[in-house]
């Protein structure tokens, strides 16, 4: 089977792991630390604050920005179903605006109708490693006086126009074992903001600055020095982590394309993307279904993953919430339909290219 996603971590890791155990100091502490300041450095951002997943990055940036109860939080219903999670457990109301076709991200031009007197935060998700229209979206923001929070959770490194993820508003990235970067769990928000990050370092460890001394209702949101210490190396060798991806996603674009009833992903102008997933359409002339395209690849050993299968709201347990507003999606229901990634990681050899492209081609024949 070629895996959609592997892990696989070096002995640099092994040593910083052993380094930590031997310390004596497991928890929070100097890794960390290093962790945070290599991290800014990737993104391209003054501060970075590491926290223990992705989904309490993204609680913890409303929290900070005190976005809860009576506030609308504008986002995308394609997405995981974390950046909903997250709004709701901040106590917040969600809005969903329908995405773009061409970028499965936020409409940008969907925004303005949506903002309501109630709206406080934007919060656009970079799916599968391309950021969405920050500038447009950021322009949005600022004319309505918003809080834009970046759902960066798949987008470590991406840009527009030469600037990071996660330095057009407060970022949020998850570094959970399938993602770009990983430390199994975790989490980081990345800022500018000199006096925001102070608070988040505050408020992650139960709002205390110095031993018992409380400044705010906080809570635990650490991440420890053993799981930093599995970042360090990877963060040094993800320029060519990066090179990797986009040669495998430029090589399956290639051979993917003039496949009747399939689309291949789009890479937007000015937009860097770090294939966190390849995700391809199918059309409406596709011979087959997703669940049988996806049935007939696993049969053939090519792993395939279907990101999201719904629309996030579209579970029972959502169904007639207090706190969803939904609007009609019907994008993004569509593209839930019909999309599905095949695997881009920077393990593939140029053999499991070939067969992933060749698989493909007699999977849609039928
Ligand atoms: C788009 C998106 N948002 C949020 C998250 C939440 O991150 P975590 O799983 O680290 O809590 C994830 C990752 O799983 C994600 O893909």
């Amino acid at each position: 089977m070629i895996p959609i996603s592997t892990v696989r971590l070096g002995p640099e890791a092994e040593r910083l792991v052993l380094e930590v155990i031997r310390s004596g100091m497991i928890a929070q502490g100097p890794m960390v630390a290093r962790f945070e300041r290599e991290f800014a450095q990737l993104v391209g951002a003054r501060h970075a604050v590491a926290v223990n997943n992705g989904t309490t990055a993204l609680v913890a940036a409303l929290q900070v920005l005190e976005v809860g109860p009576g506030d609308e939080v504008i986002t995308s219903p394609f997405t995981f179903v974390a950046t909903l999670n997250a709004i709701l457990e901040a106590g917040a109301t969600v809005r969903f605006v329908d995405i773009t076709e061409d970028d499965f991200c936020l409409d940008a031009g969907a925004l303005d109708p949506a903002v309501t007197a109630r709206t406080a935060a934007v919060m656009p998700v970079h799916l599968y490693g391309q950021c969405a229209d920050l500038p447009r979206i950021a322009e949005v923001t600022r004319r309505h006086g918003l809080h834009l929070v970046e759902d960066a959770a798949q987008a470590h490194g991406a840009t527009v126009d030469g600037r990071g993820a996660g330095t057009f508003g407060l970022g949020c990235f998850s570094m959970y074992g399938t993602k770009n970067l990983t430390t199994g769990e975790g989490g980081v928000l990345t800022t500018d903001d000199e006096a925001l990050a102070d608070r988040l370092r505050v408020l992650r460890n139960q709002g205390m600055r110095e031993r018992y001394q409380y400044e705010l209702a906080g809570h635990n949101y650490r991440l420890t020095d053993l799981q930093a210490a599995l970042a360090i190396p990877q963060i040094a060798e993800y320029p060519g982590i990066l090179a990797a991806r986009q040669q495998h996603a430029e090589r399956l674009t290639e051979g993917l394309s003039g496949v009747p009833g399939l689309r291949t992903p789009r890479v937007m102008p000015g937009r860097e993307h770090v294939w966190h997933q390849y995700t391809i359409l199918l059309t409406d002339e596709s011979p087959v279904d997703r669940t049988e395209f996806v049935a007939r690849m696993t049969e053939r050993e090519v792993g395939c993953g279907v990101y999201y299968p719904r629309v996030a709201f579209d579970y029972d347990c959502y169904r007639d919430h207090p706190r969803i507003a939904v609007e009609p999606v019907p994008t993004a229901h569509r593209v839930a339909e019909r999309c599905a990634s095949l695997p881009v990681h920077q393990y593939l050899s140029a053999g499991d290219l070939d067969t992933i492209i060749t698989t493909v081609r007699e999977v849609m024949k039928a």
